[in-house]
């Protein structure tokens, strides 16, 4: 269904509402190698915000700091910091050798809001994400200082990153038992070729109230169709090649093929490779918001141009079925086959329309 930035819609189960396209800033500053300099990101930034976009993602790990740095000054000299949505993240370590200078725990959570805060040049962020689990740090800890800064008025809500989806079951059910601030929205990767959230994250978030913002929707530039088989292309991906971080390994088969089916719905339906997965990222079940990323201002506009294109129901198909995820168990048990063996054959529709 097409959309424009201010069709918003609220962030899982609470009264915050945000844009269907997110503004990534991690592409604000050029240290790591692949961002966008000081003047792009300015009409990045200007560009959205002129646009209607309402939702603004950073973290206190991007570019060390100069993301937040950067989106804390364009919002104040543009004056529209209390109109935007802002979100920022902790966890990653800000002083290599000092354990709790990173981490989930309550002596980090609170070190790197200051920081956020300074840089954002605010004194609350709306919505903070716990960045990446640490494995360690107990669930009623992260709990308790996230209603905290609620509590003081320096966030307004609390979400999730890259978690796993029993983690974040754990964390909400204890919120909703132990009356602490709720979790109201989940951010993971998610994109065609990135689906193993659909088999545990979406179906817990859907059930938790919790709203799903996805990250790195074109696999990191992969999925706009720039690149090509056994070519060197420029673009983040050729940048950071065998840098060893697995978010950046796109140049696989399986992904060379789905890709394939994407160029060819772009062609038919007279639209782009880029805006055809975010139209189709944008119709899955329990997505709010999709955190889009640019270094150039044509990158952004042609992403916002996604919002308009709507996609017929056969060709939405076709990528489903090339980018689905292969049968693994116990989910195999759970279709309509085996379904057929505990309901005695008879054909039943839950009130969720299951
Ligand atoms: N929570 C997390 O762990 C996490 C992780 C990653 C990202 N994020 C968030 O998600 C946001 C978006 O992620 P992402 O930047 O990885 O998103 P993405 O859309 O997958 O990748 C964006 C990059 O792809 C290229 N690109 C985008 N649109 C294009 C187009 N139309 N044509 C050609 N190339 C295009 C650009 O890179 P080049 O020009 O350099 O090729 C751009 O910087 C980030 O800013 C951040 O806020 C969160």
């Amino acid at each position: 269904m097409t959309s424009t930035l201010a069709d918003y819609r609220t962030l899982g189960r609470s009264g915050l509402k945000v844009s269907p396209l997110c503004l990534g800033t991690m592409t604000f500053g050029t240290d790591w190698g692949w961002g966008a300099d000081d003047a792009t990101s300015r009409a990045l930034f200007r560009r959205y915000v002129e646009a209607g976009g309402n939702f603004v993602d950073t973290a206190d790990l991007y570019v060390g700091g100069k993301s937040e740095e950067m989106l804390g000054r364009f919002m104040a000299e543009d004056g529209v910091r209390d109109r935007l949505v802002v979100a920022t993240k902790y966890s990653y370590n800000a002083e290599p050798g000092n354990p709790n200078a990173g981490g989930n725990g309550r002596k980090n959570l609170l070190r790197a809001l200051e920081g956020s805060l300074r840089r954002l040049r605010t004194d609350y962020v709306d919505l903070l994400w716990l960045h990446s689990w640490d494995v360690h740090t107990p669930p009623d800890e992260v709990l308790r200082t996230f209603d905290t800064v609620v509590r003081s008025g320096r966030v307004r809500y609390v979400g999730l990153s890259d978690v796993p989806a029993w983690y974040m079951t754990r964390l909400q059910t204890l919120a909703e038992a132990s009356h602490l601030e709720r979790i109201i929205a989940l951010q993971p990767e998610y994109s065609l070729v990135e689906r193993t959230v659909e088999r545990e994250h979406l179906p817990a978030a859907a059930s938790l109230g919790i709203g799903v913002t996805p990250w790195s929707p074109l696999a990191s530039g992969f999925l706009s169709g720039k690149y090509v088989r056994g070519a060197v292309t420029a673009g983040r991906l050729e940048t950071v090649k065998g840098s060893g971080n697995p978010v950046f390994e796109k140049f696989s088969d399986r992904n060379w093929g789905i890709l394939d089916v994407v160029r060819e719905v772009a062609a038919e339906a007279g639209s782009t490779p880029a805006r055809v997965s975010l139209a189709w990222l944008r119709d899955r079940p329990g997505v709010t918001s999709i955190l889009i990323g640019a270094t150039r201002p044509e990158q952004l506009s042609e992403n916002l141009a996604a919002l308009s294109l709507s996609l017929t129901d056969e060709q939405r198909t076709r990528l489903d079925t090339v980018s689905a995820l292969p049968q693994a168990h116990p989910y195999a048990l759970f279709g309509p086959t085996m379904q057929a063996m505990l309901t005695g054959g008879v054909t039943v529709r839950g009130f969720d329309g299951r």
